[in-house]
């Protein structure tokens, strides 16, 4: 019955947005809702600036400040929130992806005047992968930008999704006054500030209210109520189901950093966000009620100081109750082990926790147990599926600089890519070793840390690889050929699984032409069944 409850309390997401959407001033805003911070300025210091690429240590400091705010939780109503942050650098979008395979919801924040962007194009589909269920704030509503009705039509074309406005925007730009709650036909107007809560100043119960015209013009008032009339006669109302399977967005607007138009949307959060959903594993699916414990680790944190290699394994807990002390069974190495220092992360405080129940993500400290995926359990064998890999857009071979010291080579690449900084695919014959990442960035940072972490000088060798495709096939002959046949740009990854490393866009079109049989996917984990790989 307590597992129940303590289920039912929680809601575990992610905000997500292309880099200066407004994710950092929307997460302050929640923070400061939830009382968790008293001013705004807090998860500011820990954002990762986009200006100090050419500064990889300073943002390797940065990620190692912001893991005090990896996990964000606070109470809204009687709700405990958790908020996973995401790294806002392009360079890092794999750390997001990732990420998001441990929430149950999103919140995706799109700027009004830029639209969707490449990068909400990417996440957004990284979420459709598990219909993880999607709310949209579009923002910055006090700037000049594109027409409410055109960015709707945007979103439902660029990002496959049905949308349902849930607010609507009173003016737009200068002229902007605050937003109209479409659910309940009720109009707050806020006083905009940045730093704290203001209270709401004046609530007006209805369209026809003469105090609307009085406070925002009969001009305004007129749009609002022409514009009101439209979205009741072209979007239909919002299904709760539809909106849990992943199919429609409810969208609200507003302006983060004046603070217009968010709770609203926290609201609504709080009642139609998921609680902790059920994750499938290799055994079928694990419901987050089940009695027995079970998780998985999404995302690895490094410690930066060279001289305690212990890092930090953040697990989603999936079912039952973790307790601290206990022993759990480490599925992968077929190992228990128990944890005597978990923590949680309640905005910038870390604390040692007893326990935690589904929903809650804990850190625990680990000295190499760990790699990104491992599931633990209470001595149950199966594996959490769900954590994929994406293919790279940049590939370097390894060179090593130093033949002396080719094991801290070896070991520092291994233990790297198991933290998820990079991929790393290896020739099945010789002993090359390619990397593969999402930005330039990661080059410089696994050299850095190669260096003072392992002692093994490499350099790297820019490699022309268009993409990474795992591989499979109900045709075994083909199969067969096909490995044969492209054998010098066949690799394993890190699970041994075989990818066909293909040169440019052109190769991929005529190998697939060629091999009509063997299907070609991005990822590594796709839904084709009974192939062989
Ligand atoms: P990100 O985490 O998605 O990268 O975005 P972030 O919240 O840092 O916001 C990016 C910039 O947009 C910030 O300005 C922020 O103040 C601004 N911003 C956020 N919400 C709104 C809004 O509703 N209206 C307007 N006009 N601006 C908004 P900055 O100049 O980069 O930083 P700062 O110096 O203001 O802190």
């Amino acid at each position: 019955m307590k597992l129940k409850e303590e289920i039912s309390k929680r809601k575990t997401f992610a905000i997500i947005s292309h880099p200066d959407a407004g994710k950092t001033t929307l997460t302050e805003k929640f923070l400061l809702f939830g009382g968790a911070i008293q001013t705004a300025g807090a998860v500011k210091n820990n954002k990762i600036k986009k200006s100090a690429t050419s500064d990889f240590m300073e943002i390797e400091k940065q990620r190692g400040i912001s893991v005090a705010t990896s996990v964000m939780g606070f109470k809204y109503k009687d709700k405990l929130i958790n908020l996973l942050d995401t790294p806002g650098h392009r360079d890092f979008a794999e750390d997001t992806y990732r990420t998001l395979t441990a929430v149950d919801s999103v919140i995706l924040v799109i700027d009004c005047v830029k639209g969707v962007e490449a990068q909400t194009e990417r996440l957004m589909e990284v979420c459709r992968m598990r219909d993880t269920p999607v709310i949209v704030f579009i923002n910055k509503m006090d700037l000049e930008g594109r027409d409410a009705f055109e960015l709707l039509d945007e979103l439902e074309e660029k990002l496959s999704i049905k949308v349902r406005p849930m607010t609507w925007p009173i003016g737009i730009g200068a002229k902007f006054k605050g937003v109209y709650n479409l659910g309940d036909s009720s109009l707050n107007l806020f006083e905009s500030s940045k730093t704290k809560i203001a209270k709401d100043v004046t609530k007006i119960k209805s369209l026809q209210d003469a105090k609307l015209d009085e406070i925002i013009g009969s001009k305004q008032g007129d749009q609002l109520r022409e514009d009101v009339e439209l979205i009741e006669g072209v979007y239909e109302e919002l299904d709760e189901t539809a909106y849990l399977n992943g199919e429609i967005a409810p969208v609200f607007f507003g302006s983060a950093v004046n603070n217009f138009g968010i709770q609203e949307m926290l609201d609504q959060f709080v009642e139609i966000a998921p609680t902790p959903r059920a994750r499938e594993t290799n055994e079928g699916e694990i419901k987050p009620d089940k009695e027995k414990f079970s998780g998985f680790v999404f995302k690895i944190h490094a410690n930066l100081d060279p001289k305690h290699r212990d890092r930090i394994a953040f697990l989603r807990v999936c079912s039952g109750k973790f307790e601290r002390n206990k022993f759990f069974h480490h599925v992968r190495l077929d190992k228990n082990l128990r944890f005597s220092n978990p923590t949680s992360f309640m905005a910038k405080d870390k604390s040692v926790i007893d326990d935690a129940y589904p929903g809650d993500v804990i850190g625990l400290y680990d000295t190499g147990n760990f790699k990104i995926g491992d599931t633990l359990t209470e001595g149950e064998k199966y594996t959490f599926k769900g954590i994929p890999s994406f293919s790279p857009e940049i590939f370097k071979e390894v060179i090593n600089n130093d033949p002396m010291k080719s094991k801290q080579l070896e070991k520092g690449i291994h233990q790297l890519t198991e933290e998820g900084v990079a991929q790393l695919f290896t020739a099945r014959m010789g002993n090359k070793k390619y990397i593969g990442t999402v930005g330039e960035l990661q080059f410089e940072v696994i050299q850095y840390r190669l260096q003072h972490e392992y002692g093994a000088s490499c350099t790297f060798s820019p490699m022309n690889f268009y993409k990474a495709c795992w591989f499979t096939s109900k045709n075994k002959e083909q199969l067969e050929e096909f490995i044969r046949l492209k054998s010098n740009y066949i690799v394993n990854d890190k699970d041994q699984n075989l990818v066909f490393l293909a040169q440019t866009s052109g190769i991929l079109h005529i190998t697939k032409q060629n091999y009509p049989d063997v299907e070609f996917h991005f990822t590594s984990e796709f839904k084709s069944q009974n192939a062989l790989r």
